[in-house]
């Protein structure tokens, strides 16, 4: 048996729980928008097409913010495409997924679709094939309130009111080679510099996401941030971070402790953009927006486009399977993001529906969830108030990719208002369980109110439409209290949510 002690004061605080970082991300790609939000035929479809089986899922996860349009897809999309009468839109190739965009959703669908779904909206602007003014004729159209041809426009069809989209991204994945207009670090950050300057003369107070890398491995890593910070560190707010997960050769040992990776990470660029904020003498610190990340087994079939002559239209792409083993990254995950949210303040799973994503439907039949909905729905729904520095000691692991790491890992939150303690834990270890103190510092267990479980069995099960859902929750029943707090045993390779109300906390 592994142990762990953890140390949890609410007087030591990182930060309150940025909302936004329990976002996710809706592109134009395989199913995600076409069948998968978006269904007129579906048997649950509103008025506007939108399918209402995927809108009650979306609800349950509990994102807060959706990304949208892209990704890949953003970078050579027409944005006015997408608007106006629907019979009057032009079918486009979309280079990035060698698919055909009907444009029969756009917009203006979004918004609607956004308000419905009870979540803010992350708008990306395409400085792939566009530029300065495409974006400020986006910021015109979308955020303008009227009297001008462009708020004029989105009046005429049929919003009245300004979308007050205060979160936009300058691009996407700027640096890789598979990006329709890559460019380098210093002509990106260049053009993201002067179109924030042009979207801050409409409204200074807009949110500004500039690109990071693409991911940690790519060969400009580090330079790239530096460079790009260099060019436009006063003009945008964050920078952008993407990473997805896989087992590498079997190895689920490091694949269950992907966290570490995401630590060095937002570490690594935290880093950088503090020394180039030094080297300015700037008081400005600049967060990050942990935009897309998830698990995704890129070297699955069919994850890239089809080529040739066929276009097809929102063909099956990207569509993963989860397992349990996935679930419980993804909880680990979710810990990483908390434990910073001084720095880490929007972040978006990748994607929403079918596509890599915690939801799937079929055409004109069910939408079901995925393992990894589980640790995403509890943590978003329980992680409130502020993230607490979490003090850990105990057994160690050695993992062939991380080295030696800490057998368990696990970050807490502090609800004052509702003197709730919860905590997230996971036990990265594949074949050991671990017994796990819990120091309140003093204070007093008043109700266990919850104790449940991801994971510990039946790693390798996956979902489907019929059930049965490997990845519910389950209680774990080891939980009780103690003379400094709890004590709990965790089982090997699982994920664990537990949530106390807590009284005579020291103020
Ligand atoms: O999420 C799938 C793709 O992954 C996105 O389009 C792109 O930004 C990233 O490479």
């Amino acid at each position: 048996m592994n142990t762990a002690r953890l140390l949890l004061d609410p007087r030591r605080r990182v930060a309150p729980v940025p909302r936004r970082i329990f976002g996710s991300f809706v592109e134009h790609l395989g199913r995600c928008v076409y069948g998968g939000i978006y269904e007129p035929d579906h048997p649950s479809a509103d008025a506007d097409g939108f399918r209402g089986d995927v809108l009650a899922l979306v609800r349950e996860l509990g994102v807060t913010t959706v990304r949208y349009p892209g990704g890949n897809f953003v970078s050579s999309y027409r944005w006015e495409d997408g608007v106006g009468p629907v019979e009057k839109r032009p079918a486009r190739l979309d280079l990035a997924w060698h698919s055909l965009e009907t444009n029969a959703f756009g917009l203006d669908e979004f918004m609607r679709w956004v308000g419905k779904a009870d979540v803010d909206p992350i708008m990306a602007v395409n400085l792939g094939t566009r530029g300065t003014a495409e974006a400020v004729d986006l910021l015109e159209y979308a955020n303008h309130r009227a009297g001008s041809h462009l708020a004029d426009q989105r009046r005429d069809n049929g919003a009245a009111d300004p979308y007050g989209i205060r979160l936009w991204c300058l691009g996407n994945e700027m640096d890789g080679p598979w990006q329709v207009g890559q460019r380098s670090a210093t002509e990106y950050g260049r053009l993201a510099a002067q179109t924030a300057k042009a979207m801050r003369r409409f409204d200074p107070d807009l949110e500004l996401v500039a690109c990071g890398s693409s991911h940690l491995g790519m060969p400009t890593f580090g330079s790239w941030e530096r460079d790009v910070l260099t060019e436009a560190y006063d003009d945008v707010d964050l920078i952008s971070l993407h990473a997805y997960y896989q087992p590498v050769d079997d190895d689920l040992p490091s694949f269950l402790a992907s966290a570490e990776d995401m630590d060095r990470y937002i570490d690594a660029v935290t880093a950088i953009a503090d020394s180039v904020g030094a080297i300015r003498r700037s008081t400005r610190k600049i967060m990050i927006a942990f935009d897309e990340w998830n698990v995704w087994y890129q070297s699955a079939a069919p994850s890239t486009p089809p080529s040739g002559e066929d276009w097809p239209v929102a063909p099956p792409l990207l569509e993963d399977h989860y397992s349990v083993a996935d679930a419980v990254v993804v909880g680990g995950l979710l810990i990483s993001l908390l434990r910073h949210s001084d720095r880490v303040t929007a972040a978006c799973q990748a994607q929403l529906v079918n596509v890599i994503a915690p939801i799937m439907t079929e055409p004109g039949g069910p939408a079901w969830r995925q393992t990894i909905f589980h640790p995403f729905a509890r943590t978003a729904r329980h992680a409130r108030g502020v993230v607490l520095d979490v003090l850990r000691d105990g057994s160690t692991t050695t993992t062939d990719r991380y080295g030696v790491i800490d057998a368990v890992d696990a970050v807490s939150t502090w609800d004052d208002s509702a003197a709730e303690m919860t905590v997230f834990l996971v036990n990265r270890v594949v074949d050991t369980p671990a017994e796990v103190t819990v120091d309140l510092a003093g204070a007093q267990v008043g109700e266990i109110v919850e104790c449940v479980t991801v994971g510990g069995v039946d790693l390798d099960a996956k979902n489907t439409a019929d059930g049965p859902d490997h990845a519910e929750p389950r209680p774990n029943d080891t939980v009780q209290a103690s003379d400094l707090g709890v004590r709990l045993t965790l089982a090997p390779a699982s994920w664990t949510m537990l949530r106390l109300r807590v009284t005579d906390v020291t103020p």
